[in-house]
């Protein structure tokens, strides 16, 4: 999670947050792990518009976005603890698999599992969490505060623990298999102590707030683009790969739903219905998306900061081809910077998780309508 988050540091942040201090909003349309957008809803005094079609995104986002007081951290984990009845003190719940983990273990934890109550431990038991961790999150699920902002804040402390807690490679595509060589890799994340690290991530999310006030959208970002104004400083990352993301992330949204129907499949995901489909995901239709996206830009005549890779990405999509559709209604200037993202297995010129890779940074402005045509809002 946060691939943006790197580059907030390197050029991003700063430029985000002089253009978004100019403006009287600043919206990210697709906001994934909310990075950006915590980013500037706690150091610019402008409202926040998170937008993903992802409900996790939601959450992560509003954990923050939603809230102009920072909470209290000691405060909301005694409550979220005590009401879990003390189970997440339990060995059973809290149990380490370091050692003595073998492929026999690992099935037989699946079987047991896949008959649970719990949705997570019954999903993902034995799979993408040990049986310990999956009840711990199921029993995390069961007693969140019931009032907000403080349901949100553990709930997105929940859904960064559990990102943290998967024993597969970066992301919830596949978990690792119980191979011979995989062993270590899941006992390593079998063995990460979910509760733990709960109590470690909430006060970071907790003492995070905005200065002024924001709100977040789960929906497609299309359909937000023609209801912004030329108030609006809009952040597009749009997904690079040929991969849907609810494919990647299905894990972190079902414990943002808190359930899921049967799931199937080596990735165990859950049905295609539950899972957010995008065009920008489409290899074929990526770059009409965008390009009705930034039509309806134009015509809301919102200002626009993107970042994409430069190079080819596997959803047919590069820093060039958008730079030429954007060049029609918007003026755009380029600056770039060297950036780490995570490929999502989407870049076509290798496989590994994480790599190095050149990553544009454009700020585009709508082009002024030649005279006699006057200019509409949406
Ligand atoms: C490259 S990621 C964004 C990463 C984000 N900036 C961060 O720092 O984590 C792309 C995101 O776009 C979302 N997405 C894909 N298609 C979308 C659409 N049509 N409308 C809104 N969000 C969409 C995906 O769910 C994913 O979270």
């Amino acid at each position: 999670m946060g691939s943006k988050r790197w580059m907030l540091s390197n050029g991003l942040g700063e430029l985000v947050s002089a253009e978004a201090a100019k403006a009287g909003r600043f919206v990210d349309l697709f906001s994934g792990s909310a990075a950006v957008s915590w980013h500037v809803a706690t150091k610019v005094d402008v409202p926040v518009l998170s937008v993903d079609l992802q409900t996790y995104s939601a959450v992560l986002a509003g954990a923050v976005v939603l809230r102009t007081r920072g909470a209290n951290p000691s405060r909301l984990l005694d409550i979220w603890l005590e009401g879990t009845g003390n189970l997440v003190n339990e060995p059973a719940v809290r149990g380490s698999h370091s050692s003595s983990l073998s492929r026999a273990r690992i099935l037989r934890a699946r079987r047991e599992c896949a008959t649970a109550a719990g949705a997570i431990t019954r999903a993902y038991g034995g799979h993408y969490f040990s049986p310990a961790q999956a009840r711990a999150i199921d029993a995390l699920l069961g007693s969140l505060p019931a009032r907000e902002p403080d349901r949100s804040v553990c709930l997105a402390a929940l859904i960064w623990a559990a990102a943290r807690c998967v024993a597969a490679p970066g992301h919830t595509a596949q978990p690792f298999q119980p191979t011979t060589t995989a062993l270590a890799s899941i006992a390593e994340a079998w063995s990460k102590d979910v509760v733990q690290i709960v109590k470690q991530v909430l006060p970071t999310i907790a003492r995070l707030s905005a200065v002024t006030r924001g709100d977040v959208i789960t929906d497609d970002a299309t359909n937000v683009a023609t209801k912004l104004t030329c108030d609006d400083l809009v952040f597009l990352d749009p997904p690079y790969s040929a991969a849907q993301y609810s494919r990647f992330y299905h894990v972190l949204e079902t414990i943002a739903r808190g359930q899921c129907s049967a799931v199937s499949g080596v990735g165990r995901y859950p049905p295609a219905a539950e899972r957010p489909s995008s065009r920008f995901s489409l290899k074929g239709q990526a770059l009409d998306a965008l390009q009705i996206l930034l039509d309806r830009l134009r015509m809301s005549e919102c200002r626009i900061v993107m970042t994409f890779p430069q190079q080819r990405s596997s959803n047919g999509l590069s820093g060039e081809s958008i730079v030429q559709a954007a060049r029609g209604p918007f003026e755009v200037d380029i600056t770039s910077v060297v950036a780490r993202h995570s490929t999502l297995g989407g870049n076509n010129s290798a496989r590994a998780a994480r790599r190095s890779s050149q990553e544009l940074i454009m700020v585009m402005r709508p082009r002024t309508r030649s005279r006699g045509r006057s200019r509409t809002r949406a």
